[in-house]
């Protein structure tokens, strides 16, 4: 029998288990089922996961290569098949570190240089030495990209707050021109640094407000603004010089670092303005250390791996269709959507590697949104919903708010409340101070306990860390790109390409001709009627404007 079939028939014979029972068996088991890895924690022990399922998990990930798959992939191995590319963001945070080849060509120096080019232009921009043409300094960065080009350096931006007191950061990415508009009236384009961030320099949405903001900024201080005010970031330089941003302004990248994965180079330009070149490393340091524990780590012993293993356990064995990531911090409120790019956009997939259908789903809908928030919002369902989410919480020890320490007690006991209650759940007839005390309401307060029951027995797992650093942010970015990739290569997937979006952006295309000019088109059903509407409502609009 395979490993997968002993997966399923042993989840099956133990899912009546209560998840508490397994801390009754064994009172060592937070600690069996927790690992300490350079000062971060994770704790899975408030899973369904016991010795003998895990056991037969790491012979998954061993029978499944991961190892030889992730040595390759550092090695700058082309991994990435259907592109035929090497997947190298490992490679942009030890810049230092032992030659890597692509092509026989060792990969560090260009890295080195990339990154001395990005700190003298950072530094230029935050000491004032780089200027505006028609102020003295620049006070306000504004990024525009989407995806990859925005999730990475937006989210990282918004954690590290403390460590950005230079200038403000702002981020343009949705093509809706309600997006460049609010943003932009927010800025005084005299004192704005653009930077236009496209690996391919040709995504509609980045180009559409490159343009605008290009506009905006042309009409306030001139013409010859674009080339002291604009910066760009791609691997088509020829393109970005095209637009009319100067050479010396352009910060290239290759094309073995994927959109999602590139936040450690020059698409991460604006977040090295915001905290500076020295935080900036501490960030490339963080994701360098958990780049070499998942390197060398054994598999039972590895964060990303359990991590992963924990995924597959709770997905493909037990089939909860979604996972719920709960950062317990404002300034992570970000990484949902920046995990939601990684994990979806990397494993949405239905073949494997080798064009066949994938026999089994290939990953959870990953979702979330920061705690205590959600707690008024989804954590009802989450207690007491007929559909089980798995969740992850993340949290800090200390703030940076030392001023404020009853807010963050406040924070971590909710935090580890959620996780308890989810697993132990609550009793019906608890002391609920809402419900009525006189006795004529005790039969009430009797069909009352089923609405009020929590029958628990709902996984979490937890990553405390001591305070999010930039050093902490790149361990835990690392670690959920490395969980990613192990369970893309236990499901035999590529995760590195994305055919899939490429479908919608050309449909769009062929959209916009009817869209723009109420061209005839040859779509029919709902787009037609869809279409018909908007040239109705667009000529109404027109006449009453009139
Ligand atoms: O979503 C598709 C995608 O290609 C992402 O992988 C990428 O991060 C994003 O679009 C933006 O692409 P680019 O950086 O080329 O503008």
């Amino acid at each position: 029998m395979n490993s997968w079939h002993e997966l399923e028939g042993y989840f099956r014979k133990t899912a009546d288990r209560q998840i508490r029972t397994l801390f009754d068996e064994d009172p060592e088991r937070a600690e069996k089922f927790s690992l300490e890895a350079d000062g971060l924690l994770l704790d899975i022990s408030k899973t369904s996961i016991d010795e003998k399922a895990l056991s037969r998990l790491l012979r998954l990930f061993d029978e499944s290569g991961v190892a030889e798959r992730r040595q390759r992939m550092f090695d700058g191995k082309r991994i990435n098949v259907t592109e035929n590319r090497a997947v190298l963001h490992t490679a942009l945070r030890d810049p230092n570190g032992h030659p890597v080849f692509v092509d026989g060509i060792d990969v560090k120096p260009g890295i080195r240089e990339s990154l001395s080019g990005m700190s003298a232009f950072a530094s230029g921009i935050r000491d004032g030495s780089l200027r505006p043409l028609r102020a003295d300094r620049f006070t306000d960065v504004l990024n525009i990209g989407i995806g990859g080009s925005d999730l990475g350096p937006a989210m990282a931006t918004a954690a590290l707050v403390p460590y950005g007191e230079a200038l403000r950061t702002h981020f343009v990415s949705n093509v809706d021109g309600s997006h460049v508009r609010d943003v932009t009236a927010r800025l005084d384009p005299t004192r704005t640094l653009a930077i236009v961030v496209s690996k391919t320099f040709t995504t509609i949405e980045t180009i559409t407000n490159a343009k605008s903001v290009k506009f905006w900024m042309e009409n306030a201080c001139g013409a010859d603004s674009v080339s002291r005010q604009f910066a760009a970031v791609s691997s088509e330089a020829g393109r970005a010089v095209e637009f009319g941003i100067g050479k010396d302004r352009v910060f290239g990248f290759e094309d073995w670092v994927g959109g999602r994965y590139s936040v450690w180079g020059p698409v991460g330009l604006s977040l090295m303005i915001a905290i500076g070149p020295s935080h900036f490393d501490g960030f490339l340091r963080g994701a360098r250390t958990m780049d070499a524990h998942f390197l060398t780590a054994p598999s039972r012993a590895n964060m990303p791996v359990l991590l992963a293993l924990a995924g597959i356990w709770h997905h493909q064995i037990a089939g909860y269709e979604t996972l719920a990531i709960l950062p317990y911090d404002q300034r992570l409120r970000l990484l949902p959507a920046y995990l939601q790019q990684l994990a979806m956009e990397s494993n949405g997939k239905s073949v494997s590697m080798d064009g066949r259908p994938l026999p089994r789903s290939s990953g959870p809908v990953v979702w979330g949104e920061p705690g205590t928030n959600g707690q008024h919002a989804f954590h009802q369902l989450l207690f007491q919903g007929t559909r089980i989410a798995p969740c992850e919480f993340l949290v800090a020890a200390v703030s940076h708010e030392p001023d404020l320490k009853e807010h963050h007690d406040l924070l971590l006991a909710n935090c580890l409340a959620q996780s308890e209650v989810l697993m132990r759940g609550y009793p019906g007839n608890g002391r609920h101070s809402a419900v009525s005390k006189n006795p004529a309401a005790a039969s009430s307060r009797n069909s009352l306990a089923r609405h009020r029951e929590i029958k628990g027995n709902r996984p979490s797992t937890t990553l405390i860390y001591p305070k999010l650093t930039p050093f902490v942010l790149g361990q835990i970015l690392a670690l959920y790109e490395h969980r990613v990739f192990v369970e893309g290569a236990i499901l035999g997937i590529n995760s590195f390409d994305q055919w899939g979006v490429e479908a919608g952006k050309e449909i769009a295309k062929s959209l916009l001709p009817a869209i723009a000019e109420g061209a005839d088109s040859r779509h029919t059903g709902s787009t037609r009627q869809l279409l018909d509407y908007i040239a109705d409502a667009r000529r109404r609009s027109d006449a009453e404007s009139r």
